[in-house]
């Protein structure tokens, strides 16, 4: 079928706002190539304009990519500093393209971590594109969902002692509000690739009525027809939110 074919098939009016994507099997695909795991990651940046232009094509307003999980420190020192080289050279050279797709670029996580020259181009990019309103994309950076949900508790218990907050006054908005992703609607769909079906410390709080799309398809062969796929898939699905069917469709 043809890109259009399936881009066709998707119902504009029941779109999901925002799609958070774990964007995982680039060390794979390479190694199956008989290359190094880096031109994993350097490939995978074409499946990230993929996205980046369907999404916004389509009229999504959020997509967040898993970029480099809080766990992903552990890996080994040459290929942490070549990731994060390669996201320098990458926000670089993709800002003119944000700013003519009108794409507001954002970032969570310990940003504090990175490297000093990352930290730096992504603030930049971030600042040049404040102002675009089409669709935001989020980099989730140095992140993970238990450490959101921590340096949140940590914000809570300070308003707490400050005598801003009762700890009865603590709910679900108070918690929300307290996130790097309080500015975003929570994802309606979230998108594995590679086969792996977990959730690896994404965005554990703001998952909670997700819908999970897992695809084989390895990162780096992400294509639009696959984002368009995993959208039908999306929309066939019957969200309930803990409703009978009966209630729903009545
Ligand atoms: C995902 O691909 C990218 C990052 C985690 C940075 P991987 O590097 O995890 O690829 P696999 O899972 O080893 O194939
Ligand atoms: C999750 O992928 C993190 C990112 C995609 C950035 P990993 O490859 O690190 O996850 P695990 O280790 O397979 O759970
Ligand atoms: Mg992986």
């Amino acid at each position: 079928m043809s890109e259009s074919a399936l881009k066709e098939k998707i119902d504009p009016a029941r779109l999901p706002s925002h799609v958070a994507i774990i964007m995982d099997g680039n060390g794979r695909w390479a190694m199956q190539k008989g290359h190094l795991r880096m031109l994993g990651h350097q490939y995978g940046v074409q499946a990230v304009r993929n996205v980046t232009e369907a999404a916004a094509e389509l009229g999504v307003k959020y997509v967040t990519l898993y970029a480099f999980s809080t766990e992903n420190w552990r890996r080994p020192q040459e290929e942490i500093n070549a990731l994060m080289a390669l996201l320098v050279d990458t926000i670089q050279s993709e800002t003119d393209t944000l700013m003519k797709n009108g794409i507001r670029l954002e970032a969570i996580g310990n940003l504090a971590q990175l490297p000093t020259a990352c930290n730096k181009q992504l603030q930049e990019t971030v600042e040049v594109t404040k102002d675009n309103d089409r669709m935001t994309l989020i980099l989730a950076l140095s992140y993970s969902g238990r450490w959101d949900i921590i340096e949140a508790t940590r914000k809570i218990a300070r308003q707490v002692k400050e005598g801003l907050l009762q700890p009865d006054e603590i709910d679900e908005n108070v918690l929300n509000s307290a996130l790097n992703t309080s500015r975003y609607p929570n994802p309606e769909l979230l998108i594995r690739t590679s086969g792996e079906q977990r959730i690896s410390n994404f965005l554990l709080w703001e998952i909670a009525y997700a819908e999970m799309h897992f695809t084989p398809v390895l990162w780096p062969d992400f294509s639009k027809d696959d984002f368009y796929q995993a959208i039908l898939d999306f929309q066939q699905r019957d969200r309930r939110f803990g409703l009978t069917a009966e209630q729903l469709h009545s």
